[in-house]
């Protein structure tokens, strides 16, 4: 608890009288959001004591605190995954941060691969729910009641008014908005056909390497949920003898960030 109440105090020195309502963690290709916002104070990961620095190309590392859409937002800019190395504590440590220094409410965004065959790349997906069943919890250790209680229900983690308002919004904007189960996977690998196939068979409609650890802890602690998926590629194995490549998936993510990043604006008002 220690920790993370040092973490928040010296963000809060830095941000003086700022009160971030929304957490915005951006994944691949939404990174630019973070230039966007208003009055910003800027403060690099590094800095901030207890934090860890993203390491992945494309994630800068630094966290913005200022306005975007008239709503104070507390941005990431680059995001920690376990693939580096991290814990899932690691991981999801800044949306604790973020509840200390009063935040309510979390935006989360990713790159994922399509496992359903009816989804293309390009497309956005509202997450319904997720399933992660490799890594431990973050929430793994002694319970800290502060945020929340030891046994967490985890049946409305992605907040269902939010993905109404995502979906109306997305209609009026004439986006298309797909809604479904975000599966986890490690990585850093891309998963084999085999386990895309089995993924299918779970339930699984997009298939990633972040996001279920930040959400978990904050539904432990009570923050509300919306959580996005852009699709930039189908999954291994889905279209045959294709080959998938990182690269590939950061240039998709460039190509759609428009919608996307309109279509998180339209949300931020209905979060706070
Ligand atoms: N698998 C896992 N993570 C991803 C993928 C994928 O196909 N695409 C983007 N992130």
């Amino acid at each position: 608890m220690e920790r993370y109440t040092e973490s928040a105090r010296y963000i809060r020195e830095l941000i003086g009288d700022r009160q971030p309502e929304i957490l915005m963690i951006l994944g691949s290709g939404l990174g630019f959001m973070a230039e966007e916002i208003e009055d910003g104070v800027s403060i690099p990961y590094s800095d901030i004591p207890h934090l860890r620095v993203s390491t992945v190309d494309g994630h800068a590392g630094k966290l913005v605190v200022g306005k975007l859409e008239g709503v104070c937002v507390m941005v990431m800019h680059g995001r920690m995954h376990c693939y580096e190395g991290y814990t899932p504590q690691e991981v999801s440590y800044p949306v604790r941060v973020a509840k200390l220094l009063g935040v309510n409410a979390m935006i989360v965004t990713n790159a994922a691969g399509a496992v359903n065959r009816s989804y293309s790349v390009g497309d956005l997906m509202l997450i319904s729910d997720h399933i992660r069943f490799m890594g431990t919890s973050p929430l793994t250790g002694a319970n800290l009641p502060e945020f929340g209680p030891r046994f967490c229900d985890m049946s409305n983690v992605y907040t269902k008014s939010l993905r109404e308002t995502a979906k109306s919004k997305a209609k009026e904007m004439g986006i298309e908005l797909r809604e479904g189960v975000y599966f986890y996977c490690a990585g850093p690998q891309f998963e084999t056909p085999a386990e895309i196939r089995a993924i299918s068979v779970l339930g699984g409609d997009a298939v990633g390497m972040s996001t279920v650890f930040e959400a978990t802890v904050a539904a432990h602690c009570g923050m509300k949920v919306l959580g996005i998926s852009l699709m930039t590629n189908m999954a291994a194995g889905i279209i045959p003898d294709s080959v998938l490549d990182g690269v590939d998936v950061l240039e998709a993510a460039e190509k759609a960030k428009d919608g996307f990043s309109a279509l998180v604006r339209a949300c931020v008002p209905y979060l706070r």
